[in-house]
This record gives structure tokens, C-alpha cells and sequence, in this order.
């Protein structure tokens, strides 16, 4: 068990709290604010315990400078709408600005440093670099759920030179997600999507030790029917992977997990939300086409056995969500899992959009602030951002 921030006293202390603020921006407008505002239990627990608050977070993935376009402006602004108290903004992490800032909060201030990715030393998890960080407080607290997978100068390196703890959303997450997968409810379905193949092999390596059926849709698929010797056509691929898509449904075979790949597609001519588009055979994708979705015999495939599932966890868009033409997919499996009487969790971005979006959140078991740090959950690895917090 880890020490949390009921476990230590914060009162007068400065407090450096990780968040997961990397929010979906469409320019300085924030489009889900859902990270920040799970993030406020943690923040308003230590300013009304008188704690002098130092928040950080990553935005995106600048090169290691600063770059305005991944400032967190935007959620210093929402923040202090949120709390009805200014958040002031650092013009940096480590710097003269950041120092005076946290010199100057009284008890049951917050403020918010700049993007620590603006130092390139934060991704290499630099010794130097996370002691200056641990420099301008007293305690440390890790509440970035969404980047608990990241072994990072600010979630993980920090915590070499501070007390650290656990804030609320990282409790409950883990809490959540823990009892579903410590004697998952069968048969346990997992859905994956998305378009990265390279982040998700390790992923389908670990769950096909774990899950009953596996459904895998969305840009990734492509590279398992090109591997059946399928013809995907301009479709996303991953050519070095295609031996292993060989080697992980043979893996399934061998472990009695029923993978399913879709049946039919939404394929284009063009990437957009207007072009011409036709419903093909999964493995007859014509080469001057490219999948943009499942299609409908998918959907309901995929709806059945999420139907079924006494749990289901679900990672990643079936298709190209973000173009209303190609999110009826990714909508159905929002629906069928909003539908399923069984434990349902969902993580990522666009799959909690999805569900979102469609006003399912509340049907959900659990909707996780993480992408990649909950399925690394899921998959029972062990996270950087929580091994590192001191035990009780
Ligand atoms: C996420 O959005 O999954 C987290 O914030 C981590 O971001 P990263 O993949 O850029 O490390």
C-alpha cells in the first residue's frame, strides 16, 4: 500500500503535485477538460488543508524547448475558472519565474508551473534536473494517473528527493481498475483500437494471457489482415510488424483466446470526412482505398460478445473517430458497452470522447483518465509514476 495525502501533514508545507493535465486542445481551447477536473479532489484537499500548492504537467510532446504552442495557459486559465481562485502561470519549471512564484504562496494557494517536457532532461528522468524540481517544495504527490506509465524526472525521478505520496486520482483508479482484474468476472473481453501498433504489441502479448476474447479493430488491424495475407490496400501498415501479428495469433490459438479481426470496412479513397467511400470485405480492400472504420457485420460482431462479457475493457478508436463519416464504429462499441450488464472500463482518449460524447460516461464502470498508463495497468505491469511513492 502506498501513503496518500491523508497519510502526511500538508499544512504550511509546499506541495509539488504531478498532474496529468494533457488535455485535447483546438488551439488555446481546451475540447475535454475531463483530466483537469479529475484532478481538482487532490488539489482542493491540500489548499483547504492550507497546503502551498505547486502544480506540473506535461502538454503534448515538445521537442525539449520551449514552444508556445504547448504552453499551459489554457489550463492555468481553466483551473482557476474551476477553483474560483487565480492559478498563476510560471513563465517556466525551474527557473527565476518558478522560484519567486513559489516563494510567494500562502497557505491554500495554488499555482502551476510551465510544461515540464520544455526541459529535455524531464523524459530522461535527469537526476539533476529532478532535484531542482524537488528544490522548490517540501512534499511530493503524484496524481498524473495518465502518465504513471512514464518513468519521468516529474513522475518518477522526484520522488528521490521528497516524501512522496498518492493523491485521489491515482487511489482510485488503481482501486477501481485493481478489483476488476484481480478476479475478473469471465468471459473478460478486451477491445483495442487505435493506429499504433509498435505501442500496442506489448500490450496484446501480456492480455492474451489474461482475457477470454480479444477484438481488435481500428488502424492497427490492418497489419494482422495484410499478415493473413489480405489486401488492405493505401491502409495504415505496419510492414516490420506483420511477422508479429503472425506470432500473437498464433499465440492465441495456443492459449484458447478467441481473437476476433473485423469482417468488413468503411474504406475512402481520401482521408476525409467527404470521400467517396465504400463497405469492403476486410481482406479485399481495393488498392486505391484505405479503411477508415469497421463496418456494420463488425459491429455487431464485436457488439455480441462485449454483450456477453462478464468484463470488458476497452482501448482505442475502430476507426477514424474524429471524422463524423467514420466514428459510427468506435459509437457502436460505446453503445454495446454501455449496454453490457458486465464491469466495463474504458481507457484512452477517443474511446472516453466516444463514450462521452454519447452521454454514456455514467453507464460505464469506470471511464480512466489513462490511455497508455491503463492498459500497462491492465496488463499488470508495474507503473514508474506509483512504485516510486513511499509505502505505509
Ligand atoms: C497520455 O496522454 O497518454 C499521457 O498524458 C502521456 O502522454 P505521452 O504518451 O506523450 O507520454
Amino acid at each position: 500500500m502506498k501513503k496518500t495525502i491523508e497519510d502526511i501533514q500538508v499544512n504550511g508545507k509546499r506541495v509539488l503535485v504531478r498532474c496529468d493535465f494533457n488535455v485535447p486542445l483546438d488551439g488555446s481551447r481546451i475540447t475535454d477538460d475531463r483530466r483537469i477536473t479529475a484532478a481538482l479532489p487532490t488539489i482542493t484537499y491540500l489548499m483547504e488543508h492550507g497546503a502551498r500548492v505547486i502544480l506540473c504537467s506535461h502538454l503534448g510532446r515538445p521537442k525539449g524547448g520551449f514552444d508556445m504552442k504547448y504552453s499551459l495557459k489554457p489550463v492555468a486559465d481553466r483551473l482557476s475558472e474551476l477553483l474560483g481562485k487565480t492559478v498563476p502561470l510560471a513563465q517556466d519549471v525551474i527557473g527565476d519565474s518558478a522560484k519567486a512564484l513559489a516563494a510567494g504562496l500562502q497557505d491554500g494557494d495554488a499555482m502551476l508551473l510551465e510544461n515540464v517536457r520544455f526541459h529535455a532532461e524531464e523524459e530522461k528522468n535527469d537526476p539533476a534536473f529532478a532535484k531542482q524540481l524537488a528544490s522548490l517544495a517540501d512534499i511530493y504527490v503524484n496524481d498524473a494517473f495518465g502518465t504513471a506509465h512514464r518513468a519521468h524526472a516529474s513522475t518518477a525521478g522526484v520522488a528521490d528527493y521528497l516524501p512522496a505520496v498518492a493523491g485521489y486520482l491515482i487511489g482510485k483508479e488503481i482501486d477501481i481498475m485493481g478489483a476488476a482484474l484481480q478476479n475478473p468476472k469471465r468471459p473478460f473481453v478486451a477491445v483495442l483500437g487505435g493506429a499504433k501498433v509498435k505501442d500496442k504489441i506489448a500490450v496484446i502479448n501480456n492480455l492474451l494471457d489474461k482475457v477470454d476474447v480479444l477484438l481488435i479493430g481500428g488502424g492497427m488491424s490492418y497489419t494482422f489482415q495484410k499478415a493473413l495475407g489480405g489486401q488492405v490496400g493505401k491502409s495504415l501498415l505496419d510492414e516490420e510488424r506483420l511477422p508479429l501479428a503472425l506470432e500473437l495469433m498464433d499465440k492465441a490459438k495456443k492459449n484458447g483466446v478467441k481473437l476476433l479481426l473485423p469482417m468488413d470496412n468503411e474504406a475512402a479513397q481520401e482521408f476525409s470526412n467527404d470521400a467517396m467511400h465504400i463497405t469492403v470485405h476486410s481482406r479485399e480492400i481495393p488498392d486505391d482505398f484505405e479503411g477508415m472504420d469497421i463496418g456494420p457485420k463488425t459491429q455487431k460482431l464485436f457488439s455480441d460478445e462485449i454483450a456477453k462479457a462478464g468484463t470488458v475493457v476497452w482501448n482505442g478508436p475502430m476507426g477514424v473517430f474524429e471524422m463524423p463519416t467514420f466514428a459510427t464504429g468506435t459509437l457502436a462499441i460505446a453503445k454495446a458497452m454501455a449496454e453490457c450488464p458486465g464491469i466495463t472500463i474504458v481507457g484512452g482518449g477517443d474511446s472516453a470522447a466516444a463514450v462521452e460524447q454519447m452521454g454514456f460516461a455514467d453507464k460505464m464502470t469506470h471511464v480512466s483518465t489513462g490511455g497508455g498508463a491503463s492498459l500497462e495497468f491492465l496488463e499488470g505491469k508495474t507503473l514508474p509514476g506509483i512504485a516510486c511513492l513511499d509505502d505505509k
